[in-house]
């Protein structure tokens, strides 16, 4: 009896420890990837992006992800694509420092100086170095304020050259981006006109041509093996860029360097005098960060801003009784005699709602800037490899039907008006995830603040100072809304617009 006892303990305790063991490697075993769409060999699901991968990753999140992740195979590498606010939240509140680094590919390494700026550096003490420069001494609140008053002379004068006898419809995308680089290079470099003439177009053509060539999806990133063939000419063209935009900015450094600085100024001015410091706390940053941290502020802060106001006008032009809310909100607080001024700003929510409406539905940089997970980690009972590209959709975020359940495609700003359901939501990606057009977490943009006011500020100054209409009384609801993709989203065909001035003449002079 005795044996027979001690036998059925001795299998009993067996049984436990076996059961307990199993389940102690059960939860050590390696979660699944998430889930997605079967691809090529080799190629894995590079083919099936097409020419709008935010359209198609919406789609295939739809079709094969879980709860806004989706699992792609791009070549050799494992991108994982977020599409929900909740899967972002779950991104940047658990596992932000895993996932803030960039990928080492040839944006970085063929635009970027070899990652020498801030936009493609990797995660660490040289990111933090430069992020700190720019944050404050040109992207934060205090030294925004300390240029207020060279902008609203800046664009006074844009919108006073507006008025002097145009008769004809502009091209609204192309003359507000002159009036941003303009402002932008005011603050950077401290002159307002970047160049004159043929050497003006030039300087954005090359702006343009290089964020176009950053968007691509580069076959070399993903078979790595084969990079060195250079398949679809990416590398050649992005050095081409980069010592071309380089020539602009070697000419305006040597010009500040010999002319004598005033370092109260111009961030460029500010970089020098860092860079001079004997003893200075920031000693690592080299004459080659100055020209790659001056090519990703033009680059990264020019074309995002004009795009973003360029679908704003479109969309209020197709919807005219919501331009005349704004235009009657912004009389409300400068009345018809004077240009408006960003001491305005604070009073007219009903522009922050369209601005925060269009940054939703046309956000300028729709796939966001790629991340790389340097670490593995689990979301939602998945597993994000070490390695693995993160690709956060924006422009599906926008229209996640869990977060925007009242038709998200329906360009509505009362969304965002004190009293409805997302007058809290928060653009900046720090606590919000449900509308995040500059990113989220530690890596968001650094140029939101920037960003933000100048949007705001420009478009309040075109809507407050003249009535906008269609060339020859076309009807706004015809207006081709079709988009184009590189890095950034902008209308594939420019809107033109007619300008009359509605402001009393002396606001003008
Ligand atoms: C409407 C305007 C803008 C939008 C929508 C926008 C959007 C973005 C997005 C989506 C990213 C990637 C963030 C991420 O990885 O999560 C980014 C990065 C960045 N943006 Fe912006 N941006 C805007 C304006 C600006 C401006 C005005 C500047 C500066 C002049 C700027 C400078 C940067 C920089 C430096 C980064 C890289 C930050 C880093 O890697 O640490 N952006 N932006």
């Amino acid at each position: 009896m005795a044996v027979i006892f001690t036998f059925l303990v001795f299998f009993i305790s067996v049984l436990l420890l076996s059961s307990l063991f199993l389940v102690g490697t059960g939860r050590r075993r390696r979660p699944p990837l998430p889930p997605g769409p079967k691809g090529w060999a080799l190629l894995g699901n590079l083919l099936q992006l097409g020419t709008k991968p935010h359209r198609t990753l919406q789609a295939l999140s739809q079709s094969h992800g879980s709860a806004g992740l989706l699992r792609l195979r791009l070549g050799t590498v494992d991108a994982i694509v977020i599409s929900s606010a909740s899967a972002a939240a779950k991104c940047f509140r658990s596992h932000d420092a895993i996932l803030t680094s960039r990928p080492p590919n040839s944006v970085g390494k063929y635009i970027t100086y070899n990652f020498e700026d801030l936009i493609m550096a990797p995660y660490g003490p040289r990111w933090q170095m430069l992020r700190k420069v720019c944050s404050t001494h040109l992207l934060s609140t205090k030294a925004l304020d300390s240029f207020r008053h060279v902008w609203d002379e800046d664009v006074a004068m844009d919108v006073r050259e507006l008025t002097s006898g145009r008769e004809a419809a502009v091209d609204v995308g192309g003359l507000v981006n002159t009036c941003v680089t303009n402002a932008l290079a005011h603050v950077l470099i401290g002159r307002q006109e970047i160049v004159g003439g043929e050497e003006a177009a030039e300087f954005k053509e090359i702006a343009a041509e290089m964020t176009t060539l950053a968007g691509q999806f580069n076959v070399g990133h993903f078979i790595p093996w084969i990079g060195w063939l250079d398949l679809q000419d990416l590398n050649k063209k992005m050095m081409k860029s980069r010592v071309r935009f380089g020539e602009f900015l070697e000419k305006i450094i040597e010009e500040h360097s010999s002319k004598g600085i005033d370092y109260a100024k111009d961030f460029l001015s500010v970089l020098i005098q860092i860079n001079g410091e004997p003893n200075a706390k920031h000693d690592e940053l080299t004459n080659i960060n100055i020209k790659a941290l001056l090519q990703d502020m033009f680059i990264a802060g020019t074309d995002t801003t004009s795009i973003t106001i360029e679908w704003l006008l479109s969309e209020l032009l197709r919807h005219p009784h919501i331009l005349a809310r704004a235009q009657h909100e912004l009389d409300s607080v400068a009345g018809r005699n004077r240009l408006i001024s960003q001491s305005d700003l604070p009073k007219v929510p009903f522009l922050d709602a369209i601005v925060k409406e269009t940054l939703r539905l046309h956000p300028p940089v729709p796939l966001s800037v790629p991340r790389m997970a340097t670490e593995d980690c689990e979301i939602d009972g998945y597993l994000i490899p070490k390695g693995a590209y993160l690709l956060v959709n924006i422009w599906a975020i926008g229209r996640d039907l869990a977060t925007w359940h009242d038709d998200p495609n329906e360009f509505d700003p009362d969304r965002f008006v004190p009293g409805s359901p997302h007058e809290s939501a928060d653009v900046k990606g720090i606590n919000n995830f449900e509308l995040i057009p500059f990113g989220a977490g530690r890596r968001r943009c650094a140029g939101t603040k920037l960003g933000i006011r100048m949007v705001h500020f420009v478009t309040a100054m075109m809507l407050h100072a003249f009535d906008w209409t269609l060339p020859d009384g076309s009807m706004g609801d015809l207006l081709d809304m079709e988009e184009s993709y590189g890095a950034t989203m902008p209308k594939t065909r420019p809107l033109m617009a007619k300008a009359t001035p509605r402001l009393a003449p002396q606001a003008y002079l």
